[in-house]
């Protein structure tokens, strides 16, 4: 025999699994899951794996190839890609193949993996980006683009990540609404065929649909059981996800910018860098993978994530635009008698030439209305270091009213068609923050209050127009770059204030929550959720955004928005998330401010467990008339937990609610906390003593059948 036939023999005879071994494998691991890539004897790389931990590396070589990792467009693909480009002969392939991969130590429980591949005919290079944080069992991806062609290649997509999954069933949750009413969330059992989750609002991602979902594999997943994936995209404006289940039941998604009108001309050299996608998936339910998110954002991404928030008094719902300096420090005094830390000036300060007394006007031009504010900011900042409080401003320095100085000196700043009429949303356009020099401008507006003031402390930043009449002077022949420059220029403004002003937190607003998205966070302290401030709505709105968001960046004020609950209803409802009161305090009576005042003592006690504790969604709104959320210390040691009848039913049955979270050993103390001075009885008025296992097996009698009655219960272990 000769030899080459031995060698062939030989070969045939090697056990599958020992041929597959000598593929290249890559795995990128928490601590509780593993992705896993293997590159194909086509050299081309695939997803073989996603899903619980695989501790051992031999069994890597029994997985099966997979799917391509990261689908081309133009070759033998028939579904959605996650790239499509159009090189400089008009071809419009990509054949990617694995050149190498690296894996790098970025801290403690953070690892990044990057994987090179290359097309084999064209100089285009993709790499692909994992970050895999350990403890919090959340991959952050995202994609770089580049290439050597002589010119510039069209990218017509470029998704920040491709996932691939093989289930029986898939259930897709999504987090829909509008103005006022965002977050609310819908499942539907994903077959054949393709679901689009996107939005084309330009300057946010918000309003109609939020940047995040839920995605049950194989049954529906509950709070507590099911294995889900809970995904979010870090980017300040059109973003898309798309759901594609094939022929064969198998599912991918493709999450990224939303390309729509946005192909991209990439230069050569150019990076062309794709905003974040992040995921984590849990085997025990959604509220596991949303407590991954909520760890993950307050140590890695929120701006500030561990240190602490101020409680404050915003004038905005009590005065709207009818102020002066007079009524202002009241507010101030009043603020700090009721134990708040900063007074908030929202909207209407400034304008000169035309006056911002409604929102038809002045929009663009940032010194004070001399009518409102003879003596200007620095009067205000001088008048609450008096008072003993912080002082926090309102600016939305992104806008422009077209009645305005600024529109009239640089209508070329302003995203508007040349040669159409205008379309306002709320009276206003929005500044094409492509042009580095809006960027100047925009910064300038910050800086300037900052240089003048420095006394500021804190600054709500508002952005309430979508894009409208798409079209921009600085990008000329590039305008399908608008939507993604518009955005970068926004981050690049960021960037220099977060350089300059470090410690100065910052609230971040978009007409309610139209800017709800985990990038824009590494600027912001916190994010105002929704202009929807009555309490019942904001149970709903609150429980969609705690499927990511944790509660210290949402911002929750008591308003007066439903008279017809009592401040106490409303003070524990927005006790849930980051305090604030927006609401004329000397209008309440004597036992509604005492009790205002010591829920707030109670609130500052209480912000380590209820911002930086695990979070425990116990019983939903959306499937009865009641609700409870509870917030663990990470030691188990205390535990707050808010309970709300909304509107029961007549002789309705209610049932205990069972606790989370807590150590089923310990002893914890329970009593009833945030009661009204006149309250009389209730059943954990006084302090009760009972096992963590009681607790999480039989659970306390927190429902009643008052309509919009609420309860709030400390837990302390003994
Ligand atoms: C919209 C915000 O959501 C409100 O809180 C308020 O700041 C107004 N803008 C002011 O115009």
């Amino acid at each position: 025999m000769n030899k080459r036939i031995t060698v062939i023999i030989w070969f045939c005879c090697l056990p599958l699994w020992l041929i597959a071994a000598t593929r290249t494998a890559i795995k990128i691991d928490t601590d509780a899951l593993s992705l896993v890539f293997q590159v194909g004897d086509n050299g081309r790389l695939y997803q073989s794996y996603l899903g619980k931990r695989l501790h051992l590396q031999t069994d890597l070589s029994q997985l099966s190839l997979g799917t391509e990792a990261y689908i081309t467009h133009g070759m033998e693909d028939y579904f959605e890609p996650a790239i499509h480009v159009v090189h400089n002969d008009f071809n419009s392939s990509l054949l990617l193949k694995y050149q190498s991969h690296e894996t790098k130590q970025v801290s403690d429980g953070t690892s990044e993996t990057i994987v090179t591949l290359q097309d084999d005919k064209y100089p285009v290079t993709v790499t692909l980006h994992y970050v895999a944080y350990a403890h919090e069992n959340l991959i952050k991806t995202f994609t770089e683009i580049s290439h050597q062609e002589k010119k510039p290649i069209e990218l017509q997509k470029y998704a920040s990540s491709m996932l691939h999954f093989s289930n029986a069933h898939y259930f897709l949750t999504e987090y829909s609404g509008d103005w006022a009413e965002e977050a609310r969330p819908s499942t539907q059992p994903l077959y054949y065929g393709k679901k689009v989750i996107d939005t084309k609002l330009g300057s946010r991602a918000n309003m109609f649909v939020s940047p995040f979902f839920q995605l049950a594999l194989g049954d529906e997943a509950s709070e507590t059981e099911g294995e889900v994936i809970l995904g979010s995209i870090g980017w300040t404006g059109n973003f898309q996800f798309t759901f594609e289940v094939n022929q064969l039941g198998g599912l991918r998604v493709i999450s990224g910018i939303n390309p729509y009108a946005s192909a991209y001309k990439l230069s050569p050299n150019e990076v062309f860098r794709t905003p974040d996608f992040y995921f984590t998936y849990s085997f025990n339910g959604v509220g596991e993978a949303s407590r991954n998110f909520h760890r993950w954002a307050l140590k890695y991404q929120v701006k500030d994530g561990e240190k602490p928030r101020y409680t404050l008094l915003n004038n905005w719902e009590n005065t709207s635009f009818n102020f002066n300096e007079e009524k202002l420090v009241n507010l101030m005094g009043e603020a700090k008698s009721f134990g708040l830390d900063i007074f908030l000036l929202d909207d209407g300060w400034f304008g000169t030439k035309y006056p911002r007394n409604d929102d038809h006007q002045g929009l663009g031009d940032w010194t004070e209305i001399q009518e409102k504010l003879p003596h200007g900011v620095g009067y205000l900042t001088e008048a609450a270091k008096k008072q003993g409080i912080k002082f926090g401003i309102w600016i939305e320095p992104e806008m422009v009213n077209p009645k305005s100085e600024l529109y009239e000196k640089h209508p070329d700043w302003v995203i508007h068609l040349p040669n159409r009429d205008e379309y306002y949303f709320r009276n206003q356009l929005v500044l094409d923050l492509s042009n580095p020099q809006v960027q100047d401008f925009v910064f300038s507006i910050l800086d300037n209050l900052m240089t003048k003031y420095p006394e500021i402390a804190f600054f709500k930043w508002d952005c309430n127009s979508p894009i409208t009449n798409i079209y921009s002077y600085y990008l000329k022949e590039k305008q399908s770059h608008l939507y993604i420059e518009h955005v970068r220029g926004l981050y690049k403004i960021l960037e220099r204030v977060k350089a300059k002003y470090p410690n100065l937190p910052m609230m971040l607003c978009s007409g309610g929550g139209g800017r709800t998205d985990f990038e824009a966070l590494k600027y912001f302290t916190e994010f105002w959720a929704s202009d929807n401030t009555d309490p019942i709505e904001r149970l709903y709105i609150q429980w969609g955004y705690s499927q990511v968001f944790p509660s210290k960046v949402i911002c929750s004020h008591v308003t007066s928005w439903n008279r017809n609950t009592s401040i106490k209803f409303r003070t524990d409802v927005a006790m849930m998330g980051k305090l604030g009161f927006d609401i004329n305090l000397s209008g309440l009576n004597e036992n509604e401010a005492s009790f205002c005042k010591q829920a707030i003592q109670n609130y500052n006690t209480l912000k380590p467990v209820i911002l930086d504790g695990d979070m425990y969604r116990l019983v939903s709104p959306y499937v009865g008339n009641h609700t409870s959320t509870m917030y663990v210390s990470e030691n188990q040691d205390k535990a707050v937990v808010f309970a709300f009848d909304i509107h029961p039913r007549y002789a309705e049955t209610v049932w205990p609610v069972k606790l989370q979270g807590l150590d089923p050993q310990k002893q914890y103390k329970v009593q009833e906390i945030n009661r009204m001075p006149n309250a009389r009885g209730g059943q954990y008025a006084e302090p009760k003593t009972y096992s963590g296992e009681y607790l999480m097996q039989v659970g306390l009698n927190l429902f009643s059948a008052y309509s919009t009655s609420s309860k709030v219960i400390e837990v302390t272990a003994n």
